[in-house]
């Protein structure tokens, strides 16, 4: 029997094919990934990587997590699918659980504290962008029913919201907007930790929502200070307007808190999830607050595959096991010791983000590079442009898995500069 999948002739046909027919939207990296476990990935080689990706943000229990997987299997062997005119297992305990979570208070660094005691209801979608798009739905909703139709978005620059035509027009980044027009009209956005900025785009009239992450991912790792977000929340409620939080990569205790509008000490009106909701399964979802809970009817939105038995039963597994294994009081830890250590690599100008979602910022254009090399040296990385390397690790990962990370990285960055 042939040791690893790649001596399989079979192994390097498939990669053929998957050259050949599928279509690359993503600059594809040489190394082919069959299985991991925790914070570790291994290769059709046999080689084994230290994961600080986590299939962009999502693994956050860790590759194949046995507790997910035998709730998935359990599942696979009853019904996948019966679509949403049905109950479907698992889903409001689902529900239920991220209403919880949606209410937990914490502490600006993300300790728990108590609970706002509000109820949130989640509509269950697929994606991230698919999150949002419900979200824009709620708000425009809001805007048609207590503001006179009022339905423009305004959001951040140097945003990342999704791919849909929607989201692209709600995202704050030129460069997403120089192909695939017209968008659709109502969007606008205006620079992050700029509170005059937004007051004066709130003042131009015709908004029904403020859009925001509070740690920007895909933009750069960029943090919004927590009085910025208590100066909108408080902008918000004076105006009438929604306030919408875009939590698909920050949720689920990526901050250390359950959501990280939290550390601010405030409360959100509508949030979109997605990645670390289901351990990896494709889910998403939107929840909104109290009565904006109600604001969308039967007819209004749907999803065919939306929350399926598949999906509810990843995501509860998944939830549940954030909870019960203490992950935000973990991800607070390994967060500041990650922090730490990046601060300490030569050309690192500055760490930016909270809790495992960190950026560094190097003074040479080296991030590219760095993850070239890291994956020879058995590192999973990801950069965002030329100068940033991003973090978004399995929160299972331990302080010593990143020191090995930052050991080898220490080792990489010597020999490229
Ligand atoms: C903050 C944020 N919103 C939305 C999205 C889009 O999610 P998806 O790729 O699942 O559609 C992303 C993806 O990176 C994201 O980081």
């Amino acid at each position: 029997m042939a040791k690893h999948l790649k001596d399989l002739p079979a192994f390097e046909e498939a990669k053929q094919l998957d050259d050949a027919y599928v279509m690359h939207t993503y600059g594809r990296l040489p190394v082919e990934f069959v299985s991991g476990s925790g914070a570790e990935l291994v290769d059709s080689n046999g080689k084994v990587y230290l994961d600080f990706l986590a299939g962009i943000g999502c693994a956050s229990l860790g590759h194949a997590d046995p507790v997910v997987a035998e709730a998935v299997k359990a599942q696979l062997d009853r019904v996948w699918q019966v679509g949403n005119y049905y109950y479907v297992e698992n889903r409001g305990e689902l529900a239920r659980a991220i209403s919880d979570l949606l209410s937990t208070t914490t502490d600006e660094v993300g300790h728990v504290t108590g609970s706002t005691g509000s109820v949130w209801k989640t509509f269950f979608a697929n994606s991230g962008a698919e999150a949002n798009e419900g979200a824009l739905k709620v708000a425009r909703r809001w805007g048609e029913r207590e503001l006179g139709g009022a339905a423009g978005i305004i959001s951040a620059r140097q945003s990342f919201h999704g791919r849909t035509l929607a989201t692209l027009a709600a995202t704050g980044q030129d460069v997403f907007h120089k192909s695939f027009g017209p968008f659709p009209d109502g969007f606008s956005s205006v620079p992050l930790n700029d509170i005059d900025a937004l007051t004066a785009a709130v003042d131009a009239g015709g908004a029904c929502a403020v859009m925001l992450e509070c740690v920007q991912g895909e933009g750069g790792v960029w943090p919004a200070d927590l009085d910025y977000l208590r100066a909108v929340r408080a902008l918000c409620d004076e105006r009438k307007l929604l306030l919408v939080i875009d939590e698909v990569q920050t949720g689920f205790f990526r901050t250390g808190a359950p959501f990280s509008f939290q550390l601010a000490g405030i409360e959100a009106d509508v949030v979109s999830m997605a990645k670390g909701i289901a351990s990896g399964f494709p889910t998403g979802g939107v929840a909104a607050r109290g009565v904006y809970g109600d604001l969308l009817v039967p007819g209004d939105h749907g999803s065919t595959f939306g929350g399926n038995a598949l999906a509810a039963a990843a995501g509860r597994a998944t939830v549940e096991q954030l909870v019960a294994r203490d992950m935000g009081e973990h991800v607070i830890a390994a967060g500041n010791h990650l922090a730490e250590r990046l601060a300490s690599l030569p050309h690192v100008v500055e760490v930016r983000g909270r809790g495992l979602m960190r950026g560094a910022q190097f003074d040479l254009p080296i991030a590219t590079p760095l993850v070239d090399a890291g994956l020879e040296a058995g590192l999973v990385l990801n950069h965002i442009g030329d100068s940033i390397l991003r973090f978004l690790p399995p929160l299972v990962v331990t302080e010593e898995q990143i020191d090995t990370m930052i050991d080898r990285l220490d080792q990489l960055i010597f020999k490229l500069t």
